[in-house]
């Protein structure tokens, strides 16, 4: 028997550093790697330091690696609609239910996030400050030391109104130090987030938590595991926000993805609908029904895969069922055609789909998306258009007739097209929803159709 190849030492360094702090590195980022390693393990050669990088004594060695190897890129107000959703909405929701609200930033760097949130708060005035407690984390100790002291350059405060600046923030020889008041609302913590740490993440713990631009750097597993955690360690029904290049497709089922204005934000999925809805007086939503009851033949599978944005998974799904004419799959075929740029084949089984009476609406909705992918809106919204004439009922058609038609200028179809989608929706089918609600679920989709709705009314 050959003997597997002995790893060499960068790539047991790259290993253990993805063990420890979840940072992933391709092979060809290795060199970063090399170049710390080597100045690391001076003086006492690498097969020791590597060693020693395992060992329970190692903390200080690590939190030095946390310093070098994290990623520290942040500044006050990033992603400004999240935080405005955040405040506005989110935190409003629970203010019947809790006299106290608690926000996690997970990986807050130098702490310009936390202090976001807490500065947004007071200006915004939705939520009263002395209720609102915000905890920012990170592994890297000396973001946190920095965070501590909450004293900034005019570089981290580049996206601050200068009245906010002025009100907020007082100049000093060392830079722009944050009002006591609002410095003292957030409590830092250094802490690992692949670490064990059950009390932390008791079930309840947080009303809301932001983990943005964090997980980019780790790997599916990693992220799988971290997510879990939050969805524990949040209150029912309570949010997720995460950066604008971070998605939770493929990697959690556990949340529902919402927007707010150009923000994308999760809520965590509860059986029954939330006694508090956000703050845009959205009729109560039904309770969650996300697909039909699975079909017998296996293609409940895979609109369970398609709801949860797992294209390939149905797809392969799919291919594996007998092959069937049957319409509900031929629809399936033709949305996951769709979703893999197929534009041609979904075009040309919608158009089959269109002459069944059965079908007829999905269908030309489908149509209707080909063409928008294509970028024809306006024979796009004459497809929509099609859709809720063959299906009076169908809440998902009249949202995009009015989304497009809204796009076009034209306000007052928009708005009477939207006005049908928000009373419709409660009721839009489960495979409607499944077919082409992009993972919206039913209540993130009302959500769109009220800010659409919103948005005609700012309309001069
Ligand atoms: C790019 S910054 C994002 C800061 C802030 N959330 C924002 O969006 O502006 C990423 C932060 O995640 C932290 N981080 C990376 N790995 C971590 C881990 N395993 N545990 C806790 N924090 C981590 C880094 O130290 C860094 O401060």
């Amino acid at each position: 028997m050959i003997a597997a190849p002995a790893r060499t030492p960068i790539a047991r360094f790259v290993a253990l550093v993805e063990q420890r702090l979840g940072l992933h590195y391709e092979q060809g980022q290795w060199g970063e790697l090399e170049a710390v390693l080597a100045e690391r393990a001076a003086g006492r050669g690498v097969e020791l330091y590597l060693a020693q990088l395992t060992a329970p004594s190692a903390q200080a060695e690590w939190k030095v690696l946390a310093e070098r190897l994290t990623v520290g890129e942040t500044y006050f107000l990033r992603h400004p609609t999240q935080l405005e959703t955040l405040v506005d909405q989110v935190l409003p929701s629970f203010l019947r239910q809790t006299s106290s609200l608690r926000v996690l930033c997970a990986g807050c760097s130098t702490g310009e996030e936390p202090y976001s949130v807490a500065l947004l708060a007071r200006e915004r005035g939705r939520v009263d400050s002395s209720r609102l407690r915000i905890l920012g984390i990170d592994v890297n100790p000396r973001a946190i030391a920095q965070a501590r002291r909450a004293c900034y350059s005019p570089w981290s405060l580049r996206a601050v109104p200068a009245a906010m600046r002025a009100q907020w923030f007082q100049r000093t020889p060392e830079g722009f130090a944050l009002q006591p008041q609002v410095r003292d609302q957030v409590i830092f913590e250094e802490r690992n987030l692949l670490e064990e740490a059950p009390a932390f993440w008791a079930p309840g713990s947080f009303h809301a938590i932001l983990c943005r631009n964090v997980v980019l750097y780790f790997p599916p597993e990693v992220i799988r595991r971290i997510i879990a955690r939050m969805a524990q360690a949040l209150v029912p029904g309570g949010y997720l926000f995460m950066g604008p290049s971070e998605t939770l497709r493929g990697i959690s089922e556990d949340f529902e993805l919402l927007r707010g204005g150009d923000a994308f934000y999760y809520r965590l999925r509860q059986p029954t609908p939330p006694a508090a809805s956000v703050a845009l007086a959205a009729p109560p939503p039904a309770a969650p029904q996300k697909v039909a009851p699975p079909p017998a033949d296996g293609l409940g599978e895979v609109l369970h895969l398609l709801d949860a944005e797992r294209y390939t998974e149905a797809w392969a799904h799919l291919e594996s069922l007998p092959q069937t004419s049957q319409p509900q799959a031929l629809l399936l075929r033709a949305v996951l055609h769709l979703h893999a740029g197929r534009l041609a084949q979904a075009e040309q089984l919608g158009r089959q789909l269109a002459t069944a009476s059965a079908t007829e609406a999905p269908a030309c909705y489908l149509l209707g998306l080909c063409l928008e992918q294509a970028g024809d809106e306006a024979g796009a919204r004459g497809r929509y258009a099609a859709s809720v004439r063959a299906d009076p009922t169908f809440a998902l058609g009249y949202l995009r007739v009015g989304t497009l038609a809204r796009r076009a200028g034209d306000i007052v179809e928009a708005r009477v097209a939207l006005r049908m989608a928000v009373s419709l929706l409660p009721q839009e089918k489960p495979l409607h929803l499944a077919l082409f609600g992009g993972g919206f679920g039913r209540h993130g989709l009302m959500q769109v159709g009220l800010q659409e709705l919103q948005a005609c009314t700012e309309v001069p």
